[in-house]
């Protein structure tokens, strides 16, 4: 299964991945985060990982040089090394290099680049690079991806949700943020996505959650799931430090068996 976690820029789409992928380690899972967010680099702190991935970016030596090795590589017949994101038709998680991987136990964090110099160009290397990886990940029994995306929604107009199962939508309380799951949820049936839920995070009351969803289902949203606002995970984030906290962890163990279920 391949879920990716979008909304809203701030939303807690970071904060959901990490938790997770915590919980469906421990129900067993091998679990391989996508960090395709290219702006944001703390997602291995929030994981409880000790460093960041070598970028895939670089495999492929670099986002100037991305555009001239796709021209060369498709039009060579040579053999490729273990695993080569352009030209494999393939790729098994285990064929990822080690040092482009940070790991934890059935956690494995892969990031596919981030924007680091000023007037560098644009990011849709990193979306063409998102999308080949994604569309060629072959997933074994057991695991599981989950895309951490950037915020808003160009990854749909990027293509990089075509080989998504289940879209998750985070959804915290403000009429930009429904409103975004609402396209979220268009451009998500357009790509071919099978279902797309709203998780609603930063919720600070029942009466709210309530209100949010009456809000979704005027949209056609239903949500899987709710994170309340919880003031360690506010301090995790401050701090630097794996996002956890034992309310957050039963929530979305919520979430994992409706996830699961369906
Ligand atoms: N359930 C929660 N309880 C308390 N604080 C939260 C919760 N979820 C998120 N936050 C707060 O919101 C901030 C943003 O969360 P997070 O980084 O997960 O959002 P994001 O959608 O990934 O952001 P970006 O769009 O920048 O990638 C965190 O730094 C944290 O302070
Ligand atoms: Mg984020």
């Amino acid at each position: 299964m391949r879920i990716s976690v979008c909304g809203k820029g701030g939303s807690g789409k970071s904060t959901v991945v990490a938790l997770l992928a915590e919980a469906l380690c421990l129900k067993g899972f091998r679990v391989l985060v996508v960090d395709a967010d290219e702006s944001n680099s703390g997602l291995f702190r929030m994981l409880g990982l000790e460093h960041a991935p070598v970028p895939l970016m670089e495999l492929v030596g670099g986002k100037k040089e991305l555009l001239q090795k796709m021209i060369s590589t498709f039009s060579s017949k040579e053999p490729r090394g273990r695993m080569d994101v352009l030209t494999d038709d393939r790729i098994l998680v285990r064929d990822i290099p080690r040092h482009c991987t940070a790991y934890r136990g059935n956690l494995r964090l892969v990031n596919v680049g981030k924007i680091l110099e000023p007037l560098e160009g644009c990011a849709c290397p990193m979306g063409v690079l998102s999308q080949e990886f994604l569309r060629k990940l072959s997933m074994d029994n057991g695991e599981i991806a989950i895309v951490d995306m950037e915020a808003g929604i160009e990854h749909f107009g990027r293509g990089v949700e075509t080989s998504i199962d289940t879209v998750l939508v985070v959804v915290e309380p403000s009429m930009e943020s429904l409103e975004l799951a609402a396209k979220v949820k268009h451009l998500a049936a357009g790509a071919g996505v099978s279902s797309t839920w709203a998780l609603l995070n930063k919720v600070t009351s029942d009466e709210l959650a309530q209100k949010l969803r009456q809000e979704l289902d005027r949209r056609g949203l239903e949500a899987i799931g709710i994170i309340h606002q919880h003031p360690e995970i506010f301090e995790a984030c401050l701090e630097g430090h794996k996002v956890d906290g034992e309310t957050a962890r039963r929530e979305i163990g919520e979430v994992v068996d409706h996830l699961l279920a369906r």
